[in-house]
């Protein structure tokens, strides 16, 4: 058994509203019950949580590794484009992560198209909607399968 946490940052908690023609019409809350179905049916667990300030992602994070989490999914939102601090901590941490993002985010404004994270992240998911959270949970249950076997 894993424990995995999925980690949203700012602004997420609206999704279902904050603009659907990029974000999709699913809120967070089904996001995150999809999510956690799928670690159970895998037997694992998964923690979910939401911020929208940059120091208490960074303290979930922290917390992440005293609680002994295995594998973290991603979207840090906003602060994909601009955290240092958060790409910092994950890398203090070291614990893996997939990089989600709802949107297909080399589609869209120049300022998006680069990442603090995706050079430390197992892998990038980018441009499925809601769906890229059941993507990146599939991918990682599958990396944990796979790290067992060897
Ligand atoms: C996002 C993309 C970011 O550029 C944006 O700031 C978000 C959401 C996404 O899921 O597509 O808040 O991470």
């Amino acid at each position: 058994m894993a424990r995995l946490l999925l980690l949203n940052g700012p602004n997420l908690n609206l999704l279902g509203q904050r603009e659907p023609n990029h974000y999709g019409a699913t809120t967070l809350g089904d996001i995150e019950d999809n999510c956690r179905q799928l670690a159970i049916e895998a037997g694992h667990t998964l923690d979910c949580f939401q911020n929208n300030s940059e120091g208490t992602l960074i303290d979930r994070i922290h917390q992440a590794s005293t609680d002994g989490v295995d594998f973290i999914l991603f979207n840090p939102g906003g602060y994909t484009h601009t955290s240092v601090a958060l790409r910092d901590a994950l890398a203090a941490v070291k614990i893996a992560f997939i990089e989600i993002h709802l949107s297909n985010v080399h589609a869209r404004e120049p300022f998006r198209q680069h990442s603090y994270f995706s050079a430390l992240a197992t892998g990038v998911i980018s441009g499925f909607g809601a769906q890229g959270y059941a993507l990146a949970m599939q991918a990682v249950i599958e990396q944990i399968a796979g790290q067992k076997q060897s």
